[in-house]
């Protein structure tokens, strides 16, 4: 089994990669392999609403035709995982930014069959961590799990995470990366 972090954090070792790294130890625990991408350290675009009606190759050919970046092969990463943790701090209550433009060209894509079949019924997790004052998490949670079921994931568990608790969820974030590992895989 195959698990495959997407952190939206700059910082490695801050506390949204402590949080996914808790999920990845739970996955290798219980047998699985793990692989790590830091979105902020590719070179990914936001959309560019290619034509005037505000598509383009993502509803033609499922794929983006408007970047010339790391877009594509993210995306086959992806569709190699068994299973995808999507990892993001909390800004504002919402996804950071990088989150955010990766998720909405993959909900474009998934517009289109052969996008579509690249992420239906992928296993999903995400986990959102407010490290600041604490507040947001949930109402993260609530715009990950939109555009991940958007793009067709099947999202089998979201977590809440703040700055005050990070320590105690730490062993349910454990717990969970070993479950996943038990899963049946994605086809
Ligand atoms: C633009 C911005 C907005 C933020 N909004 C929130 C927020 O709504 N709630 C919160 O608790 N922390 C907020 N923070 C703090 C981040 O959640 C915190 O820096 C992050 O969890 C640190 O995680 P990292 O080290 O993994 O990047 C914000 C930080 C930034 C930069």
């Amino acid at each position: 089994m195959k698990a495959l972090l997407i952190a939206g954090s700059r910082n490695p070792e801050g506390q949204t990669a402590r949080a996914a790294e808790a999920i990845l130890q739970g996955v290798m625990k219980a047998g699985g392999e793990v692989e790590r991408v830091w979105l902020p350290t590719l070179h990914l675009e936001h959309c560019h609403q290619c034509n005037p009606q505000g598509w383009g190759g993502c509803r033609q050919m499922g794929r983006c035709g408007g970047c010339d970046d790391d877009f594509a092969e993210l995306v086959d990463r992806v569709q190699a995982a068994d299973a995808v943790i999507f990892a993001t701090p909390v800004y504002w209550g919402d996804l950071s930014e990088s989150m955010r433009a990766f998720t909405d060209r993959l909900r474009r894509i998934s517009t289109h069959e052969d996008g579509k079949k690249k992420l239906q019924d992928k296993i999903a997790v995400g986990v959102c961590v407010a490290g600041g004052g604490g507040g947001g998490s949930p109402t993260c949670c609530v715009s990950l799990d939109k555009v991940l079921r958007t793009c067709g994931f099947d999202v089998v568990d979201l977590l809440p995470v703040r700055r005050q608790n990070l320590p105690a969820k730490l062993a349910q974030l454990a717990l969970v990366g070993e479950w996943l590992a038990t899963l049946p895989r994605s086809s």
